[in-house]
């Protein structure tokens, strides 16, 4: 499975080098990827996990500052890129537009999109889920070729789960990820969203999951290493 690690803004630099330290005496056959603050991608050095980022920019490169481009996470060995978190389309007013752009320029380097989608509280309890996912997810997969589909990464994460400690349930879930793999039938799809060592054994049921995106999570090394013991058991 999948597993990756959204640090958030999170970990100064002498926090985030003993974090690695921890990390490091994971060993699982899960594959790993640690998504940290951008300012630590320079200081990545774990042979357990590949590295991925928290944002790109929508642009190529050039007058923006403040941003950062594809290829200069290309050249910071970025392997993966989460898309579309709900906390930067609320916080940054980040657009399925904007994102379909990022997810652009992160292909053309050769790094992997990890998408983030999700429905709000008030839109599950509307019953308009499945509109919200595919305007989300139609208007982010614009002009992408086949392949590039196929490589691209699904998290589902229902915003109301996110860092709330709730989960939906199985069936929730079940529903989505069919729903999900209408539109997109062969990319991996991950759930993400309060997912921990204890809610793991729920979770574990739904054998449509290709792995997680862990927030809170992530920056707890021991019980991430028995969340990954329970996945594997
Ligand atoms: P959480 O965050 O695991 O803390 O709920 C997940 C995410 O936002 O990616």
């Amino acid at each position: 499975m999948i597993i990756a690690l959204n640090n958030k803004c999170n970990l100064t630099k002498d926090e985030f080098l003993t974090y690695q330290q921890d990390l490091e005496k994971i060993s699982t056959t899960h594959k790993l990827i640690l998504c940290p603050s951008l300012v630590h991608l320079s200081n990545f050095n774990l042979n357990n996990c590949s590295l991925g980022s928290q944002n790109v920019s929508k642009n190529a490169s050039g007058a923006h500052t403040g941003e950062i481009s594809a290829n200069q996470l290309k050249s910071c060995s970025v392997e993966y890129c989460i898309v579309g978190h709900s906390e930067r389309r609320e916080e940054c007013k980040e657009t399925s537009e904007e994102t379909n752009l990022k997810i652009k320029n992160l292909f053309k380097e050769q790094i992997i999109p990890i998408l983030c989608v999700g429905e709000s509280l008030k839109e599950r309890e509307a019953g308009i889920e499945k509109e919200v996912l595919r305007e989300e997810l139609t208007l982010a997969i614009k002009d992408l070729s086949e392949e590039e589909k196929e490589k691209l990464i699904i998290a589902y994460e229902p915003i109301w789960s996110i860092g709330t400690g709730i989960i939906p349930t199985i069936e929730q879930i079940k529903d989505v990820f069919i729903f999900i793999k209408e539109i997109l039938p062969t990319s991996k799809i991950l759930y993400g969203g309060s997912a921990n060592e204890t809610n793991i054994m729920e979770l574990k049921k739904c054998e449509l999951i290709d792995g997680y995106l862990l927030g809170g999570l992530s920056l707890k090394p021991q019980k991430l290493e028995e969340f990954l013991e329970k996945l594997e058991n």
